[in-house]
């Protein structure tokens, strides 16, 4: 069975202060979370006062994206050495804002995969199709593109070791969420694929989360799908009692769905 796992990505939201207290809440109000991993992507400037927030307990850190060498002379970014050594376990990569607003292709976001593995860092890798794309009967050609590019040259055991995000354009900051049924097509779709790129044991590991206007009034929906296994949380992840119901929530229809 596949532990139900919800990221929140903060984006480039907060001043420092702000970031403590949003962390502060979170780690009081998840104490032993059950059945569910939680993960937490402030920005840059905050993760190190939320690493130390949140110690060593139940929520872990990640990034929101990061270089793909270890170090050197790339004025302005920050490698998943980097990372790793401020305790960060996952690391998103591909978000689409980064794709459109900042031109990463597909073969910079493989790259940035393999330098996450390297590192110990879990990548969380998002796909997904444009509202255009959608209306062409492009999803599964898109997503397809996506993933075999993303995890293109990667050793077959490493695949089991990623975390996947379907993340519909049209469906991120627009409070138009997938249904359900869309997006269990798109992740079991995804799923075939992993099977033949790596094996059916890894694609049966791998979690394949769902992201794209998750709230705490549609995330049990969502992951009440098999094929669903949690949340990329963006807008509602801001707010500490709102990602803390979508936890819940993932916690026991997740587990309950998938038992
Ligand atoms: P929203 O939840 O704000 O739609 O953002 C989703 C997202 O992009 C998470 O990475």
């Amino acid at each position: 069975m596949r532990m139900p796992l919800v990221i929140g990505n903060w984006k480039m939201h907060g001043t420092l202060g702000e970031a403590r207290v949003l962390a502060t809440a979170l780690r009081d109000g998840l104490k032993r979370p059950r059945g569910v991993e939680v993960v937490c992507c402030p920005p840059f400037t905050a993760l190190a006062a939320v690493a130390e927030i949140l110690g060593a307990g139940p929520i872990q850190l990640g990034a929101q994206t990061c270089h793909h060498e270890a170090a050197g002379a790339h004025t302005g970014e920050v490698s998943p050495a980097m990372l790793a050594d401020l305790g960060c376990r996952f690391v998103l990569l591909g978000h689409s804002e980064r794709r459109r607003e900042l031109g990463e292709s597909d073969g910079l976001i493989n790259r940035k995969v393999g330098a996450a593995l390297a590192h110990k860092l879990t990548p969380v890798l998002c796909v997904g199709e444009s509202a255009e794309e959608r209306r062409q009967g492009l999803t599964f050609t898109t997503v397809e593109g996506q993933l075999r590019a993303g995890l293109a040259g990667l050793a077959g055991d490493t695949l089991g070791r990623i975390v996947l995000a379907y993340e519909p354009v049209w469906a991120i900051g627009t409070g138009v969420t997938a249904t359900p049924g869309q997006a269990a097509e798109v992740h079991g779709y995804l799923r075939g694929l992993l099977s033949e790129l790596a094996s059916k044991e890894a694609a049966q590991k791998t979690r394949i989360l769902y992201g794209g206007s998750v709230s705490a009034d549609n995330a049990d929906a969502l992951v009440a799908e098999p094929e669903i296994d949690g949340a990329l949380v963006g807008g509602a992840a801001l707010n500490a009692q709102g990602f803390i119901a979508i936890v819940r929530k993932a916690a026991r229809v997740g587990a309950a769905a998938k038992e």
